[in-house]
């Protein structure tokens, strides 16, 4: 009877945990305790055992019953369980946001710089860096904009205490005094400083001023500047070429006109107003892009280019307002602020 016992238990200890549903636990578990279950029947058999083997015998029963109630016990905690994880659904909260960002997607301001660039690479201009921390020599001096010149003014910067802050004394920085670059243009005497002429490069980035933010002001925002320098250049190259990369970036249609100004850098000077179909969408006929010109004399000279032989028109403009324009953005704000519901219009 022991042996009977510990087979019986053992086949349950085996049979049990491949029960999946109800019934089949139902009709396993009645196997072994119903009315013709196998326990039941050895149970039966007790009146035949010995009288003094039956206290034994009463004990290895009420052992191997213990043990099928574990197994039975076990079978339902697993089908419950089995149970209440279908009701459930699948293990996910759809009311938290995704763990998936998905893909991410450009900033309006990258995607203006690089739609430029591609289309001012196609004319045969190379892509030019500068750095943003900038010294008065490249960003003023060297643009024929001296110390005391009255166009310093309006472009107003942060300034650096002095380079021995930042622990980089040398002979060659020992005068220079360090501030946040007001444009790109001083990326127009990195290069020509760098190699001979001649000269093509596009050159975008951040820049600095010191300005009060509003709808179309920030401290810091991004221009895209041109250079162009060989023999021979005129003012109808530098048109050709505006005329050429505005139309190619807003389309047919798309008109450019020079206003006599003045720049340091550049003689003579003009800025550059836009008309274009996107104009209707901040109102407006013409809007005023940016500034150019042709290459000062003494910037050349300053580079050590003979300015007898080589002439050039350089250019620089604001990406955000071309990207306001662009896109109908009437707040510059909007560009700095992270704000995904902004982003996300440009995917
Ligand atoms: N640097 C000027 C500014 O930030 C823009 C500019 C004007 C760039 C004339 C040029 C230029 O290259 O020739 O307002």
């Amino acid at each position: 009877m022991q042996e009977e016992l510990s087979t019986l238990v053992a086949r349950a200890a085996s049979e049990l945990p491949q029960v999946r549903t109800r019934p089949e636990f139902e009709a396993a578990k009645a196997r072994y305790v119903g009315p013709n279950g196998d326990l039941t029947r050895l149970m039966k058999q007790m009146g035949a055992v010995p009288k003094e083997e039956r206290p034994a015998a009463g004990r290895a029963v009420n052992e191997a019953k213990a043990r099928l109630q574990e197994q039975f016990d076990a079978a339902l905690r697993r089908l419950t369980e089995a149970e209440l994880a279908a009701e459930l659904g699948p293990p996910v909260d759809p009311t938290l946001p995704s763990p998936d960002p998905g893909p991410g997607t450009y900033h309006p301001l990258t995607l203006v710089r690089e739609e430029m660039c591609r289309i001012l690479r196609k004319v045969g201009f190379a892509v030019a860096d500068g750095p943003e921390v900038e010294t008065e020599f490249y960003c003023f001096d060297a643009l024929n904009t001296p110390a005391d010149h009255p166009a310093r003014d309006t472009q107003d910067t942060f300034y650096f205490p002095s380079a021995a802050r930042f622990g980089n004394v040398t002979k060659k920085t020992a005068g220079e005094k360090y501030l946040l670059r007001t444009h790109t243009s001083s990326v127009q005497i990195r290069t020509m400083l760098q190699s001979p002429p001649p000269i093509r490069i596009v050159s975008p980035g951040r820049v600095y001023r010191r300005d009060t933010t509003d709808a179309t002001h920030s401290a810091n925002f991004h221009q895209l500047e041109c250079l162009s320098v060989d023999r021979g250049v005129t003012v109808r190259d530098l048109k050709a070429l505006l005329d050429y990369i505005f139309t190619a970036l807003l389309g047919p249609g798309t008109k450019t006109r020079f206003r006599p100004h003045y720049f340091s850098y550049t003689e003579p000077s003009f800025e550059v107003d836009l008309s274009a179909r996107h104009l209707p969408k901040v109102n407006k006929e013409w809007i005023e892009i940016g500034g150019c010109g042709m290459v000062d004399p003494a910037v050349f000279t300053a580079v050590g280019y003979d300015p007898a032989i080589w002439t050039g028109y350089a250019f620089g403009m604001g990406l955000e307002r071309l990207a306001m324009l662009l896109y109908g953005i009437d707040d510059i704000r909007y560009f700095y602020q992270n704000d995904l519901r902004f982003l996300r219009q440009f995917a």
